[in-house]
Order: structure tokens, then C-alpha cells, then sequence
């Protein structure tokens, strides 16, 4: 069954591109300006991506014979296929999305997100359809001789659209797109080659060797990270794995006992939390750590207790924009909100600090799924907007559904590590904590 890995592995691809798309979509929204050259590198993208990503074995010789051992799968695959039409069509229709807003026309660039955020909803739908429902069809269906044909089909892929021709090709266009692509859609580092990853600069932030101890006990062993500018980056892990003791030590209230923390590059193992806070890292905690009997202004007001009050006035005022419910309740005492809100706070208040690098710790622990969600939501706008994020989390699908790259840890160690993508689709990460 290597076709099955290889299919998956391509979704893995397709998943992360679809997440710059949904990117893409929120920067339109936060009404960022549409660079024209940008857009049309990006759909000429789409295009050459999505249509050599399906695999051509796939219709070839996989599912032909999936229809004759499973006349049930029919209806499953007619729809795959008519997806892959429609795709064409919706990609046409954010050409012409683009076009108006060129022109000028009237909500020309809510239209374009809103097709963007379907082109990527469909996608999603797609990989889901084969996922969940065909593959595990195919898994039964077929025999051991079945599997042995379509494997050596893959093998032998001498399909010219994967040939060295088109690829290079497809590298000249992926390079007009990484010079034309805002920084904070953040394309970047892509494993596979298909998006960029020779021209990586130096990342935001660089761990190496680093431990830390509680007493006698590290905590921390030889742990190995980074985040690039841009990027979302979670940190999985069980329980007591050691995820906040690794934001602690990042952010300076926990010594580091060996190794090194480059931020923006600068060496800042030595420095006070303080001077952290002050370069750019900043910490929303676990369990949120809201002061209750302060009001929620306040509490804001404390996470940029170094700077200068007009600047905290007008931060304050980006705040209320983002929560108008911390504004309304700006008065009371923080600890009359609800849970949700006071993550809110949290995070807003880890904002005053105007974050280069934003640490979450566990933001959506506790709430109920609808906010989990909200949070999530939240975590990927404020990407959109240009801030670094590294969150920990113990809902690991979720984390790694909106992550760029994810690290888990266990027992002080990082035992494994890759894109979001692929760390969802790894069998280690799925037994182990995703109860899948
Ligand atoms: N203040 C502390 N004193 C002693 N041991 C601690 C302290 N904080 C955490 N630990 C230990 O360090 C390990 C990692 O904890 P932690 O970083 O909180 O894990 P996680 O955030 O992944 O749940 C655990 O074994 C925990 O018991
Ligand atoms: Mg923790």
C-alpha cells in the first residue's frame, strides 16, 4: 500500500497550501492591500499545484479498480472528480474576483476573500472525502494483487507533468511568488521543495542545547528549536512533558542551565526577562494568570508596564478594537469574566507588549469548544497580522491544523518534529495524542 503513503503525503502538501490560502483570505480581510502581481503568481500557483498534485495514477489505475471491487464507491468517486471541474471553475472565478478589485468596484475585496476562504474550504472537503471515506474503502476493497499493481504504478510514474521539465517550470513560478508574497503569509519552508526553502533566513528565533533544571531534576534536555519569522509553530506534548518550562526559560523566568536563545539575532540567554519582554517576547501564561481584582484595564495596562503611556493609550484602543466585551467591561475587575474572555485578556494583554515573538501557553485549555475554536480563530489572525507565534498546547489536532511546524516533546526532549501537516498525518503523533 506504499500509493496510500504516497497520497497521503501529497495531501500533506495540498493541507498547507490550503492553509495559505485561508491566510491569504484573512490579510484581504484585515484589509491589507492586494498587490496584483501577488495574486496572480498565487492563482498561476494554484493552478500548476493543484492540478499536478492530483495523481494522475490515482484515476488511472486506483480507482477504476475501486469502482469495479466496490460499486458503492461510485458515487464517491463521481464526486471527487466533479470537485476536481469545479476547482478550475472557483479558481476562474478568483481570477475575476482579482479583476474588480483592480477596478475598483464595490466590495471587490470581501468577495475575493470570501472565494478565497471557499477554494480552500473545498480543498479541505476534497482531502477530507478521500481521507476518511475512499482510502479506507480502497484499504478493504482491493487485493493483496490490486495493491501490488497500483503500488508499481506510482513507483513507475512517468507522468510528464512530474517530470525534470515541469519542475523547474513550477520552481521559477514558486520563486516570482516568494518575491511578490507579504511576509506574513509566510509560504515558506516547505519540505518537499515545492515552496521555497533554499532562500530561509536567519529565524526569528533560535534554541539550541538548551536545558534547564528544577533543583536536581532538568527538565530540559538538549532541546533543539526554532521559529521563522511569520510563522504559527506548536509545541505538542503530554502532560509534564515540559512545554511551559521551555516558554518559561524563553522568556527569562526560568534560567536556562546550558545552550543558547538567539532572538532576532542577538544572544539572549543571559538577559532578564524584562529586557525580553522589552526586544519583543512576550508570554500569554498557562491558566491565564489574569490579576481578578484588577480591572481588565489595568491588566492590560500591565502588559506594557516599560513603555512609554501614549503608546499604551494607543495599543490600549487596538485592543478594545480586537475585544469590544473587554472594552464594554473594561471597568470591572478582571476576575468577573468568563473564562474565554479572560484568555482574551491573556492574550491581549501579552499584546501591549507589541510581540515580534508571541508565547502561548495552553490558550484554549479549559474552555468550551466553541471558544476552543474562537481561539484558534484568533491565534491565526493575529498571524495574519504579522506576529510570530509559538503556542504549546495539549490539543494537539487543533494546534497542529493551524501550525506551519510543530515540535513534540516528551519528557524534557524533542522526539519529533516536521510540518503541521505532516505531524498530523504521522502515526506516532495520531496513537499518541490524538486517540486516532
Ligand atoms: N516549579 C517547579 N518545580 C519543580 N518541578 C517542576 C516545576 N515546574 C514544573 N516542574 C516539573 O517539570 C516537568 C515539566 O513540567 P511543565 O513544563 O510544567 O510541563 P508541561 O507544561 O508540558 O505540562 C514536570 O515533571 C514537572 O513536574
Ligand atoms: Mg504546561
Amino acid at each position: 500500500m506504499e500509493a496510500l503513503t504516497i497520497i497521503c503525503r501529497e495531501h500533506a502538501d495540498l493541507w498547507r497550501l490550503t492553509r495559505a490560502v485561508d491566510a491569504v483570505a484573512a490579510e484581504l480581510r484585515q484589509g491589507n492591500t492586494v498587490d496584483a502581481a501577488f495574486f496572480e503568481a498565487f492563482f498561476d500557483y494554484l493552478e500548476s499545484f493543484v492540478d499536478r498534485y492530483h495523481h494522475p495514477k490515482e484515476d488511472d489505475v486506483l480507482f477504476p479498480r475501486l469502482r469495479e471491487r466496490d460499486p458503492e464507491a461510485a458515487p464517491l468517486l463521481d464526486r471527487l472528480g466533479a470537485d476536481h471541474r469545479v476547482g478550475a471553475e472557483r479558481l476562474a472565478g478568483l481570477r475575476a474576483a482579482l479583476t474588480a478589485v483592480l477596478r475598483d468596484e464595490a466590495d471587490a475585496e470581501a468577495d475575493l476573500a470570501d472565494r478565497l476562504a471557499a477554494y480552500a474550504k473545498a480543498q479541505i472537503d476534497h482531502i477530507r472525502l478521500e481521507e476518511t471515506e475512499i482510502l479506507p474503502r480502497a484499504r478493504k476493497a482491493l487485493t493483496a494483487a490490486d495493491w501490488e499493481a497500483i503500488d508499481a504504478a506510482f513507483r513507475d510514474n512517468d507522468d510528464p507533468l512530474f517530470g525534470p521539465h515541469p519542475r523547474i517550470a513550477f520552481r521559477a513560478l514558486v520563486h516570482r511568488m516568494a518575491a511578490l508574497a507579504p511576509e506574513t503569509v509566510g509560504l515558506g519552508g516547505h519540505a518537499s521543495g515545492v515552496l521555497v526553502t533554499d532562500t530561509a533566513p536567519e529565524p526569528l528565533l533560535r534554541v539550541t542545547g538548551l536545558e534547564t533544571a528544577y533543583g536536581r531534576i532538568k527538565a530540559l534536555e538538549r532541546v533543539d528549536l526554532e521559529v521563522r519569522a511569520g510563522e504559527i509553530v506548536a509545541l505538542v506534548g503530554a502532560n509534564g512533558a515540559g512545554k511551559t518550562t521551555i516558554l518559561r526559560t524563553l522568556s527569562g523566568v526560568q534560567p536556562a542551565t546550558a545552550g543558547r536563545i538567539v532572538f532576532d539575532g542577538e544572544d539572549i540567554t543571559a538577559l532578564k526577562a524584562g529586557h525580553r519582554v522589552r526586544r519583543g517576547i512576550c508570554q500569554s501564561p498557562e491558566g491565564r494568570q489574569v490579576f481578578g481584582p484588577l480591572s481588565i484595564e489595568d491588566n492590560l495596562r500591565l502588559g506594557a508596564y516599560t513603555a512609554p503611556a501614549e503608546r499604551r493609550d494607543a495599543d490600549l484602543d487596538r485592543i478594545w478594537a480586537m475585544f469590544p466585551i473587554l472594552h464594554e467591561k473594561r471597568r470591572l475587575p478582571a476576575g468577573t469574566l468568563s473564562g474565554g474572555q479572560q484568555q482574551m485578556l491573556a492574550i491581549g494583554r501579552a499584546l501591549m507588549g507589541r510581540p515580534k515573538l508571541l508565547l502561548l501557553d495552553e490558550p484554549s485549555m479549559g474552555l468550551a469548544p466553541l471558544l476552543v475554536e474562537e481561539v484558534f480563530a484568533l491565534v491565526e489572525s493575529l498571524k495574519a497580522a504579522g506576529i510570530t507565534i509559538l503556542v504549546v498546547e495539549q490539543n494537539a489536532a487543533a494546534a497542529l491544523a493551524i501550525a506551519d511546524r510543530g515540535y513534540v516533546l516528551e519528557t524534557g526532549r524533542v522526539t519529533l518534529t516536521g510540518t503541521g501537516a505532516d505531524l498530523l498525518a504521522s502515526d506516532e503523533v495520531r496513537a499518541a495524542y490524538l486517540g486516532m
